[in-house]
């Protein structure tokens, strides 16, 4: 997985919105130890790391280039109290050693969830606390993933047949050889997934790992597109990163670019009345909050 850290810092409204309501419940305080797990940017980890003063916050990111981005924000914001770590969440092996676990719109990129959730009580203090916002799996809305040919109106459609059938309907041609595709699928990190749960089965993992005072509560949002190419810029910021990633960095400019163009090309075969436009999209997201 790497992140493009310009273009998520310019598509990140949606995560930094959802991430300032998880902070109120977080409710950091002065002199608290925080964990901040896959802090991106960084610009909910400095607004944590201010507001427990002297205390002291812990950010970890599996991406390196997430890693030199928080430290960048780091140094220009003069802030002393953030130590940065490129670790998996999913190999940490902290004792007894939080106040508080933070983490905001990243565990559905984890595969081995109740390995993280053990690894996470295990690093608290005793009745240390756990504030989690996350997408989740809503069964009375869900995520149409599998389109209908006849359903090509939607461009979320449009979008998730090309990125399913990229491969075998042969779009990488003018890109890489298969030969060089499948050499690289090796080196895929497979430990990072786009996987998202109902809430009973996300209750089951935290209470598995030991949590208590389990409480979940979720919440819609929308956000919406009047404007073709700055959905498309947006989408490669985040759902196309999983994408992607099977595919060399070199080579993965040049995937956008064609995703790109496949997707227009096909929006504007339909004719106008039939367009679902502005585009929208709706996230489900859980907000947890738990004791050890
Ligand atoms: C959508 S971004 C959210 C970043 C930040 N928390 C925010 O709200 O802006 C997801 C982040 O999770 C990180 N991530 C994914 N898997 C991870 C793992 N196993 N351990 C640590 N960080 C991980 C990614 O590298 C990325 O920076």
């Amino acid at each position: 997985m790497q992140w493009d850290t310009e273009k998520y810092t310019k598509h990140s409204q949606m995560q930094f919105k959802i991430g300032n309501l998880a902070i109120d419940k977080l409710n950091p305080k002065p002199g608290e130890n925080i964990l901040d797990l896959g802090c991106g940017i960084g610009n909910l980890t400095t607004k944590i790391a201010q507001l427990v003063e002297n205390g002291k916050v812990t950010a970890i990111d599996i991406d390196d280039k997430m890693i030199a981005s928080v430290k960048q924000l780091i140094k220009e914001k003069r802030i002393d109290n953030i130590n940065v770590l490129r670790c998996s969440g999913t190999e940490i092996s902290y004792k007894h050693t939080f106040d508080a676990v933070f983490s905001n719109i990243v565990i559905h990129w984890i595969r081995d969830l109740n390995l993280l959730f053990k690894k996470l009580h295990s690093a608290l203090i005793e009745s240390g606390r756990l504030t989690i916002a996350s997408l989740y799996t809503d069964p009375n809305n869900p995520l149409e993933i599998e389109p209908k040919e006849n359903q090509l109106t939607k461009i979320s459609h449009i979008e998730l047949n090309f990125l399913k059938d990229f491969i075998k309907d042969g779009h990488y041609k003018d890109i890489l050889t298969l030969q060089e595709f499948q050499e690289y699928q090796p080196k895929v990190n497979k430990e990072i997934v786009y996987k998202t749960y109902t809430v009973d089965e996300i209750r089951d993992i935290i209470e598995n790992a030991g949590f208590n005072n389990i409480d979940i509560e979720t919440r819609q949002f929308e956000i919406s597109f009047n404007d073709l190419e700055l959905f498309l810029d947006y989408r490669s910021s985040n759902l196309w990163i999983y994408f992607l990633a099977y595919f060399p960095e070199d080579k993965r400019p040049a995937v956008i670019s064609k995703l790109k163009h496949l997707i227009r090309d096909k929006w504007y075969e339909i004719p106008e009345e039939k367009k679902e436009f502005p585009v929208k999209e709706k996230w489900p997201v859980i907000f947890i909050s738990a004791k050890k």
